[in-house]
Parts: structure tokens; C-alpha cells; sequence
């Protein structure tokens, strides 16, 4: 499920509306997201092995978040009684109070805040309850996606990847592992070798898109550790946006780091059909899990990478 098909609505804001009257600005939206922490197994390779998550929604990442800066964000956390824990919300993009809007929940209860999306980007959100570390290695993490404002700010992608870094734990109760940064393996949405088929016969998905069209990868690191060097083999990023945020636009880049709790935006565009390889250069990452391949062909359904296929499940 992605951030079309969750429980939200829109209603027009009436500031905005008397802005756009003023000054021509888009209209900001006021959008209501629910999300609801279920604590469940999951595979965490392409053969199945399976290990308990906490996650928000079920998925490991949570589902993606969208929203146009400018936009009121009402956002409602569920941590039903079923769950053993207590656990949290902490957007990235947005500026609220820590110990308030990010405070944690016990099974049972849920909380609502709302915030501005002020800033453009790509971000993460987590969730913040103790151990923190703890509960993002064990699947609490998503992207929202702040789309600017100024709809010219950036090139007009023609299909979007999100692609969510993190590490897997052998087992999730041993936080002392996860101190020690013990991990067995460094993933891409949630899965090791989920979309290279190279390194994995089991691997059933890659992403795809056609040459010459501009794929813009949205890549956020959620750790809880590892830093990444995020390179596509035998391509180029023709942009790389540090953040996610037009303003900060590079050119040309082979590869570029993103630590934990940082994300970054970047294109590619391959003059010919054939494939890239997407891998975290830190090789040891790289050989545990962490390479998407990417696929050029002319025919690549228009469904993927739009609308609501941003992670390929
Ligand atoms: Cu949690
Ligand atoms: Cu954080």
C-alpha cells in the first residue's frame, strides 16, 4: 500500500487560497495520514528467511509519504493493543517538539499532530522510541517526500525509485549487537538482493525504466549505523540533490555519501538500453545485500515508477 491507497483526504487551506488570490502560488493542501504500527514477521532475503519486524503498516519501509511543500501535514499514529510495544513518530521533515509530536505511545493508544511541510525533499521519518536503534533496525522507517513548490525547480523526472537503506540484525532483541554494529546485512527496502538477480537467482524484481527517460532515485539511509557511497555501475548521476532539495543541485557525480538519517535525490539517464547496477560502494555493504540493478528497455510498463509504485514490492 502506498501513500495513494492509505487513509487520507485533502481540503483546501483557506490561508493558501487567499494567497493564491494574492500571488499566484499552488494551492496548499491540508492532507491527513494514518498510519498504524503493526508488529509482524517478515522476509528479510529473497528465500524467505523470516524475522520478527516492528514496521509501520506492515512493510519494511513504511509506506511512502507525499506532500507539496507549503501543505499542512494531520498525521495520526495507531499502536494497537496487539502490539508489545510502545513506539513513535519522528518525521524529518518536519518542526515540531520532540518530546510532544515525537513522544511514544503504548500499545492501546494513538496521538495526533500536524505540522507545515516548510522545506522541499526527500526525508525519512522513524520511529524515536527507546532504544532508538532498536527500532529502526528492526523496520520503523519510511520516506516523505516533499515536493517543491516551484514545479520548474527541478527537471521533470520520468519515473521515481524510492530505494531505503538499512541494516539487518540477526536478532532483534540484541541491542548489544546493534551497539557493537554487528550487522549481517546491508539492505535496499528491506531485503537483501531484493532487485539484483545477479547476486541472487532468487531475486525477482528490478527496477526498469526506458533509455533516455530521466529516473530519479530517491535514496534515504535509515541505518541505524552505516553510512553510504551511493554509485550506479557503468552510469553517471546527471544530478544528484543533496536532500532532496532543488536548491542544492550537483552535477556529474560518480558517487555521493549519505549518512544515517540523511537522504538525497538523484537522476540518471541512460543513452541506451542495457542495465546499471545501483550499489552502496562501501564494498562490504555492497556484497551483504546492498545492489539494486536497474533495467533500460523499450518496454517498460507505464505503471512503474508512478503514482504509487515508487517502491517496488
Ligand atoms: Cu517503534
Ligand atoms: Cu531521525
Amino acid at each position: 500500500m502506498g501513500y495513494l491507497s492509505m487513509k487520507f483526504a485533502k481540503t483546501l487551506a483557506l490561508a493558501a487560497a487567499m494567497s493564491t488570490f494574492m500571488g499566484g502560488a499552488a494551492l496548499a493542501e491540508t492532507i491527513e495520514i494514518t498510519l498504524t504500527v503493526k508488529e509482524v514477521d517478515l522476509p528479510i532475503d529473497n528465500k524467505g528467511t523470516m524475522m520478527p519486524m516492528w514496521t509501520y503498516e506492515g512493510q519494511v519501509p513504511g509506506p511512502v509519504v507525499r506532500a507539496t511543500e507549503g501543505d499542512t501535514i494531520e498525521f495520526t499514529l495507531i499502536n494497537p493493543a496487539t502490539n508489545k510495544n510502545s513506539h513513535s513518530m519522528d518525521f524529518h521533515a518536519a518542526r515540531v517538539d520532540v518530546l510532544d509530536e515525537f513522544g511514544s505511545i503504548k500499545p492501546g493508544e494513538s496521538k495526533k499532530f500536524s505540522f507545515t511541510a516548510d522545506y522541499p525533499g526527500t526525508f525519512l521519518y522513524h520511529c524515536g522510541t527507546n532504544p532508538m536503534i532498536q527500532h529502526v533496525a528492526r523496520g520503523m522507517f519510511g520516506a516523505i517526500l516533499i515536493d517543491p513548490k516551484d514545479k520548474d525547480s527541478m527537471p521533470k523526472a520520468d519515473r521515481e525509485f524510492v530505494l531505503v537503506q538499512s541494516e539487518i540484525y540477526e536478532n532483534g532483541e540484541d541491542v548489544k549487537s546493534m551497539m557493537n554494529n554487528d550487522w549481517k546485512h546491508v539492505v535496499f527496502n528491506g531485503r537483501a538482493f531484493r532487485y539484483d538477480p545477479v547476486h541472487d537467482p532468487e531475486a525477482t524484481a528490478t527496477l526498469e525504466a526506458k533509455p533516455g527517460e530521466r529516473v530519479r532515485v530517491h535514496f534515504l539511509n535509515a541505518g541505524p549505523n552505516e553510512f553510504a557511497s551511493f554509485h550506479p555501475i557503468a552510469g553517471i548521476w546527471d544530478k544528484v540533490y543533496p536532500g532532496g532539495n532543488p536548491n542544492n543541485a550537483m552535477d556529474g557525480m560518480q558517487s555521493f555519501v549519505v549518512g544515517p538519517g540523511d537522504a538525497a535525490s538523484f537522476d540518471i539517464i541512460s543513452p541506451k538500453e542495457g542495465a546499471n547496477a545501483f550499489v552502496n560502494h562501501s564494498l562490504k555493504q555492497a556484497l551483504t545485500g546492498a545492489i539494486a540493478v536497474m533495467l533500460y528497455s523499450e518496454d517498460v510498463s507505464d505503471e512503474v515508477g508512478r503514482g504509487d509504485n515508487l517502491v517496488v514490492r
